[in-house]
């Protein structure tokens, strides 16, 4: 019979931190072939990723320009997917989460009759417009998905709700717990984390295109009046290369003694560094699942999240977009000894750190 083939494709930092545990488990198993193809809606910040662990493409779409719009990117990839999809003729397609690559490769996939497994599938905030386009982009993914690999049990009853056969939608857990098991060091140094002994470290990532202009703005600014206001606090920030990130981050936060802005961190700096941090504070996705494994508190600048697991386990809270807020949040974690040993000590909802092996496990089970 003849071997099987499965393409694995993805194009931002994000998805590269969970779908390349998985590209690795699928070719360590050697039971089809395994061709890995990337978009390119990232560059620098998605290849450092693969490099660092351990995973090369044989295909690259190469979309990425600056300051590019969903316009770009959503036809670029579908474009480019056409041709690469022909020419492989995959027998599944895996992608993963919600960006504008995953959206324009399931539809790819289901313009040519190409089945796809949806990795990370099943989170929902319930509002169309927030995260933005995200949300869209994982409902319209779940349409026409063949398998549905949900991290827990709450994403797989969204599907259920939504009329996907339960046959079709596994629990398997993040693989993102799966990574974070494979970058953290016992011993670890960084020349960012010289001179923070006696320090809290709040580790902090902002850069979500609905937080552009005034809400990045507003929580900048809650920084920067927690740095003036905590002298035992430093605060590390990797600054999106988005050039609508930089310049704000650069015009609130530049001159800020107590806040070292840095460039885009590799995926090993990045958990090693956050392991070592007090709180993460963060308007992304990732960092809440992460902050989850490490066992770090994790305020989320968002009014709503996709992830409520994480919030009903105690170990994240909504702190939502404005400067008040944002600071009163902060400050009352930095302050509250007994609401941080509680967030601190939640049980991570995520996953054990096997959901690769699990979802490698129902595609040989289903496929070959
Ligand atoms: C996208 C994802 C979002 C994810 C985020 C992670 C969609 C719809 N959104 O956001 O879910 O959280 O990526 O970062 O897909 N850039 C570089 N080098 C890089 C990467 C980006 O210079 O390696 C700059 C470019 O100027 C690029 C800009 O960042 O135009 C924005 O990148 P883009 O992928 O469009 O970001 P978002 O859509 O905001
Ligand atoms: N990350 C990284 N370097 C950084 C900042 C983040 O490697 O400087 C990692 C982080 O650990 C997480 C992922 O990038 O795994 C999150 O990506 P992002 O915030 O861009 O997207 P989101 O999770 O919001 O979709």
């Amino acid at each position: 019979m003849k071997r099987k083939k499965i393409m694995a494709v993805f194009g931002t930092r994000p998805e590269a931190v969970k779908m390349c545990p998985l590209v690795r488990e699928l070719k360590g198993r050697d039971s089809a072939d395994i061709c890995v193809c990337v978009t390119g809606q990232h560059r620098e910040m998605l290849w450092e990723v693969m490099r660092e662990l351990d995973v090369s493409a044989e295909r690259d779409l190469g979309v990425m320009k600056s300051s590019q719009t969903l316009f770009d990117v959503t036809s670029g990839v579908l474009e480019g997917m056409k041709e690469v999809l022909t020419s492989e003729s995959p027998d599944v397609v895996l992608v993963h989460g919600d960006t504008a690559t995953a959206f324009a490769v399931s539809l790819a996939c289901f313009y040519l009759g190409i089945p796809t497994a949806h990795v990370e599938a099943g989170l929902r905030t319930g509002d169309i417009r927030s995260p933005f386009p995200e949300e869209f982009n994982r409902r319209a993914i779940a349409l026409t998905a063949s398998y549905h690999f949900a991290p827990t049990t709450a994403a797989a009853e969204n599907l259920l709700r939504e009329s996907v056969p339960p046959s079709c939608v596994f629990v398997t857990g993040n693989t993102v717990v799966d990574t974070v098991r494979y970058t953290l060091r016992e011993s670890y140094t960084h020349p960012l984390l010289e001179g923070t002994e006696g320090k809290r470290i709040i580790f902090l990532t902002a850069h979500r295109r609905e937080s552009l202009g005034a809400p990045l703005e507003q929580m900048l600014s809650a920084v920067r009046q927690v740095a003036e206001t905590y002298d035992d606090v430093l605060v590390i920030y990797p600054v999106h290369p988005n050039p609508c990130v930089a310049t704000v981050a650069e015009t609130i936060l530049g001159d800020c003694p107590r806040v070292r802005l840095c460039s885009p961190l590799g995926v090993i700096d990045c958990h090693n560094i956050m392991a070592r941090s007090y709180i993460l504070v963060t308007d992304s996705g990732g960092l809440q699942e992460e902050g989850a494994a490490l066992r770090k508190p994790v305020l989320i600048m968002r009014n709503v999240t996709e992830r409520p697991e994480g919030l009903a386990a105690g170990v994240a809270r909504l702190v939502g977009t404005e400067t008040e807020s944002v600071f009163r949040s902060v400050s009352s974690l930095l302050e509250n000894g007994a609401l941080y040993s509680q967030m601190s000590l939640a049980p991570n909802p995520y996953g054990d750190g096997n959901a690769s092996a699990r979802i490698a496990d129902i595609l040989e089970e289903r496929l070959l």
